[in-house]
C-alpha cells in the first residue's frame, strides 16, 4: 500500500487517504453485516495503463486482481489450479445461477453437470466459453452513519456468500491483452450478472458503482452515497447526471446521448449523424470505457475538434508546436497564462441532454508528461469507420467522479479542480 501512497500527484489527498485507510486497518473486523457501500482502492498497470482492484476471494481467502472494464458482462478469474478453497462451488446446468446467465450474458452449454457460457473477453472482443462457478468473497465495507453522534465512520469487513465468476484457464483467449499479473476481470457491465449486480442482490444496496481515478490510482464504490475516501466528504457532491443509452447491439456497454462537443462554449460544427446509435448495426454514438487510455474520435469529429481547439488558443496567444507521439495537438507551455486558480486555457464541453454539460479538458487533464515544455491534448483519431464514434477514455475522467446506476439508468459525473 505504500507504493500506492507514495506515488500520487495530490499529496494532501493521499495523506488523508492513508490516514484513512489506517483506521479502517485497524477496526477491521469480518462480518456479513448487511454493509452501507463497499469501497476498493484501484491502482493503475503502469504498462497497459488499465485499472486494476483487489478482491479477495474464497475460504481461506485469496486476492485477486481484477480489471475494470465497463462493458463486462461477468466477472471471470484464472483458474488454472485445483481449487483449494472450502466454499468453491460449481455452477450447476439446472440452477438459477445458470438460466441467469443464460438470459444475461449468452448461450449456455451443459459441460459433465457444470454450467458453462458464452462470453467475449471485454478487451480483445474475442469470444470464449468459460464454467461458471461461486465462491465467497470478502470486502471492505465503508462508512455507516454513527446513530447517536451522526458521524461517518469506517465499517468492517464484510462478506458475500456466493458470487459467481467465469473459471478461465490461462489457454483461453479470456486473459489476452490483460495486465501482468491480473487475476482476470472485474466485469462491470449492463448486465444482471455483472459484479455490480450481483454485490447489489448479494449486500441488498443499489445496483450502482462509482470510480474517481488519478493517473497512478483511485478508489471505486459499490452502494450507497456517500462516496468517502478524503475528509472533504462526499465525492459525488454536486455531481450532474446523464441518462444512459441502450445499444441494442452492445447491450453491455455504457453509451451517453452526447448531442455537441463545444470549446469555451462555441459548438464544433461536427456530423450529427455519427452522434447517433445505428439500432441495426450498432454503429456510432458516444460510450464511456475504462480500458481506452485517451477519448477517441472518428476521424472527422477528431479533426474538426482539433482544428478548433487550436484556433481558439492560438486566439489566446498559445503557441501550438511540433507533436510528440502519440500526442497530435501539442503546445509550448511558456505560452500559457498561469492565473491564480491555475492555468489558462480553452475548455471543452460534451453537450448532453436537458442543457447538462460535462467539462471533459481543462487543465486537470491537459496532459503534462510528454516533455516539461509541452501540453498535449490527450485526445486521439479513431479512425474513418469506428464501431462507436467517441470513446470516452480514461484521460478525459481523471479526477473526475463517476457514478453507473443501473437502476436509474445513468451516469453522474463531477469533474474536480486540482
Ligand atoms: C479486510 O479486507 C481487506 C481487503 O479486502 C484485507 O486486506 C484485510 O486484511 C481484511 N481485514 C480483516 C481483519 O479481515
Ligand atoms: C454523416 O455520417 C453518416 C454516417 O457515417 C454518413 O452516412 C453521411 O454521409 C455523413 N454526412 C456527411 C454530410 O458527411
Ligand atoms: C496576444 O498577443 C497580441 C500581440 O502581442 C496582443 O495584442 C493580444 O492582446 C494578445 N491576446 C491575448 C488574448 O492575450
Ligand atoms: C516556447 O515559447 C518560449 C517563450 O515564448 C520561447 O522562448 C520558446 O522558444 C518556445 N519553444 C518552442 C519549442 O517553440
Amino acid at each position: 500500500m505504500a507504493s500506492f501512497c507514495c506515488f500520487s500527484l495530490i499529496q494532501f489527498l493521499v495523506l488523508d487517504f492513508c490516514f484513512l485507510l489506517s483506521i479502517s486497518n485497524s477496526q477491521a473486523s469480518s462480518s456479513s453485516a448487511r454493509p452501507w457501500s463497499l469501497v476498493f482502492p484501484v491502482q493503475r498497470d503502469p504498462s497497459t495503463l488499465q485499472h486494476i482492484i483487489q478482491l479477495s476471494q474464497g475460504t481461506p481467502s485469496v486476492t485477486k486482481n481484477l480489471v475494470l472494464a465497463l462493458g463486462g458482462e461477468l466477472p471471470y478469474v484464472r483458474c488454472d489450479q485445483r481449487q483449494t478453497s472450502s466454499t468453491f462451488r460449481s455452477v450447476d446446468c439446472k440452477s438459477p445461477q445458470c438460466s441467469l446467465a443464460t438470459k444475461y450474458v449468452g448461450p449456455a452449454m451443459c459441460n459433465k453437470n457444470k454450467c458453462s457460457i458464452q462470453t467475449s473477453n471485454p478487451i480483445t472482443h474475442s469470444p470464449n466459453e468459460i464454467d461458471l462457478f461461486s465462491d465467497v468473497v470478502t470486502a471492505r465495507s465503508r462508512y455507516s452513519q454513527d446513530p447517536k453522534s451522526q458521524e461517518w465512520i469506517p465499517g468492517p469487513n464484510v462478506t458475500a456468500p456466493a458470487i459467481s465468476f467465469g473459471c478461465g484457464t490461462t489457454a483461453s483467449d479470456a486473459f489476452n491483452g490483460l495486465a501482468k499479473g491480473a487475476d482476470g476481470m472485474a466485469g462491470l457491465g449492463r448486465s444482471q450478472f455483472s459484479l455490480v449486480a450481483q454485490l447489489a442482490a448479494s449486500f441488498h444496496f443499489p445496483s450502482k458503482f462509482a470510480l474517481y481515478l488519478s493517473q497512478q490510482a483511485g478508489f471505486m464504490f459499490f452502494g450507497n452515497r456517500p462516496y468517502t475516501a478524503f475528509r472533504e466528504g462526499d465525492l459525488a457532491k454536486g455531481i450532474s447526471y446523464t441518462p444512459f443509452l441502450i445499444n441494442p447491439k452492445h447491450t453491455d456497454e455504457y453509451f451517453i446521448d452526447v448531442k455537441s462537443i463545444s470549446i469555451d462554449g462555441e459548438i464544433i460544427p461536427i456530423n450529427k449523424t455519427l452522434l447517433s446509435i445505428n439500432k441495426n448495426n450498432g454503429v456510432g454514438g458516444t460510450r464511456v470505457s475504462t480500458i481506452v487510455a485517451s477519448t477517441t474520435m472518428e476521424t472527422s469529429i477528431y479533426k474538426a475538434f482539433v482544428s478548433a481547439y487550436v484556433k481558439k488558443a492560438e486566439a489566446m496567444n498559445i503557441s501550438r508546436v511540433a507533436s510528440v507521439a502519440p500526442y497530435d495537438a501539442c503546445f509550448n507551455a511558456s505560452t500559457f497564462v498561469v492565473m491564480r486558480g491555475g492555468l489558462l486555457l480553452p475548455t471543452v464541453s460534451l453537450g448532453l441532454p436537458d442543457n447538462v454539460e460535462w467539462r471533459i479538458l481543462d487543465q486537470r487533464n491537459i496532459v503534462r508528461n510528454v516533455d516539461p515544455n509541452m501540453l498535449c491534448l490527450d485526445f486521439m483519431d479513431g479512425g474513418l469507420n469506428p464501431r462507436t464514434s467517441i470513446v470516452i477514455g480514461q484521460g478525459t475522467f481523471l479526477l473526475t467522479l463517476l457514478e453507473f446506476d443501473m437502476k436509474k439508468s445513468r451516469l453522474g459525473f463531477r469533474p474536480y479542480d486540482i
